[in-house]
């Protein structure tokens, strides 16, 4: 049956791999981003996110009305962002946090009454939603607090299945301008086809590790559709 996807973040990495194959499997998509990636079938929505809240929440109406009818939201929007607290300015801290935690929220705020079926949410994390570090004190709050907001919807009746999907290293263009080995990375495609999987099936919550060295998945929780909402 085909769904209506919005991918957003997914104009490179591991939304760009999602959004093919999804628009492979005939489903209709679309994709944000910055730039264009001119993916065949899909629909693609500029939607650049900074430290302006009021850009951010018009652009996101903007995407609402103009890609309606959205069933499932894969939320792989993300960013490298170092250095130690002290470092970084007012419009890096807001930056963060519109990309990491007030776009998914409003995005759910709005999608869920809109949904012509219970919004079924994929939650792009990190490993960082687990591990602290020192110089990613920001970006490793938004991806805690992404996890734990996909873990909260869940416990809302009106809400369909939620994956949380936290990968380790990825070698894709977040590592652009950097000197990291991306060699011993997860290749984005692999990463790609794991939440895919991970994301079918019937459960109502699943919460779940990509590791590197070897890749493989750890599934660190899943609640059936008999878990009992908690409204
Ligand atoms: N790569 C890794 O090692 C790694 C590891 C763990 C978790 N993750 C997470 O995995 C997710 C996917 O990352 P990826 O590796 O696929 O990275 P990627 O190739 O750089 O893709 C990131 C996506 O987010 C979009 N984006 C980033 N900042 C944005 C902003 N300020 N405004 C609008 N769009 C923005 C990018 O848009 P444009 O390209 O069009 O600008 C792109 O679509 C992210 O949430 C990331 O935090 C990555």
């Amino acid at each position: 049956m085909q769904k209506t996807i919005l991918i957003v973040g997914g104009s490179s990495g591991v939304g760009l791999e999602l959004a093919k194959h999804y628009v492979a499997e005939g489903h209709r998509v679309c994709i944000t981003g910055r730039r264009d990636p001119h993916l065949p079938g899909a629909v693609f929505f500029s939607l650049p996110i900074g430290a302006s809240a009021d850009e951010m929440l018009s652009g996101i109406d903007s995407l609402i009305t103009v890609f309606p009818g959205v069933q499932t939201l894969v939320y792989s929007m993300g960013f490298l962002q170092r250095g130690l607290i002290d470092a970084l300015d007012s419009q890096a801290l807001l930056t963060m946090t519109h990309v990491g935690l007030v776009a998914p929220m409003a995005l759910a705020s709005r999608l869920k009454p809109l949904a012509p079926t219970p919004l079924k949410l994929m939650l792009v994390t990190s490993s960082s939603q687990y591990t602290p570090r020192a110089q990613e004190p920001a970006y490793a709050a938004t991806k805690a607090g992404l996890g734990m907001l996909g873990a909260s919807l869940v416990r809302d009746s009106g809400i369909g299945k939620v994956l949380v999907a936290a990968p380790s290293g990825i070698r894709t263009p977040f590592w652009s301008g950097t000197d990291e080995d991306t060699s011993t990375m997860l290749d984005p495609g692999w990463v790609a086809k794991q939440i895919v999987q991970l994301s079918s099936g019937a459960f109502k919550y699943r919460y779940a590790k990509l590791l590197r060295n070897p890749a493989r998945v750890e599934v660190v929780e899943t609640l059936d559709n008999s878990f009992a909402p908690i409204t």
